[in-house]
């Protein structure tokens, strides 16, 4: 499914739908949720994700975690997962996640893992997780949002 986005806003509000819709389908898996988000610096990967957290209750402000790698959000009032966000651009070497414990971390069905720059990370990911890519449309607040969600997860 491809949507286009014509402000931030809209690319937040999206995000808050669909975390709102994964609440409401009672997700019920045996490991992690993991989203991937790829797109060049700027389509709106960290808004997606501030809006997504709205989505799912948490009052935190999400910020950027370019330089700790990832952030952990303990869960909102209505649910019980507990949001990382993670932010691949700066992994070299796949070790520095592993010694975050992020093994143990996938396969916590009470975790929804929302990760920026997926592709840097991909050999550590499970082979279905929801793809989302973001483009610069041809305006100047337009993106693309492309949503590749398996059947099965
Ligand atoms: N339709 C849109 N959707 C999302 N952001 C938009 C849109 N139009 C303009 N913007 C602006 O583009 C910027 C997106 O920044 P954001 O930090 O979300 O991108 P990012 O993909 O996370 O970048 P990075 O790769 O550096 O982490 C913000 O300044 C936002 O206001
Ligand atoms: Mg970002």
């Amino acid at each position: 499914m491809i949507i286009k986005s014509k402000s931030a806003k809209i690319t937040y509000k999206i995000a808050e739908k669909l975390a709102k819709e994964l609440l409401a389908v009672k997700i019920n898996l045996k490991k992690a949720l993991v989203i991937g988000l790829q797109g060049d610096l700027g389509t709106g990967k960290t808004t997606f994700i501030q809006g997504f957290a709205k989505g799912l209750g948490i009052k935190h402000k999400i910020i950027s975690p370019t330089f700790v790698i990832m952030r952990i959000y303990r869960p909102g009032p209505k649910n019980n997962f507990y949001l990382h966000h993670l932010d691949a651009y700066r992994i070299s070497k796949q070790k520095e996640l592993l010694a975050l414990n992020f093994k143990q971390i996938i396969s916590n069905p009470k975790n929804i893992i929302i990760v920026e720059w997926a592709d840097k990370i991909k050999k550590l990911l499970p082979k279905k997780i929801i793809l989302i890519s973001f483009k610069y449309g041809k305006e100047k607040n337009e993106r693309v949002i492309e949503f590749r969600i398996p059947k099965s997860l």
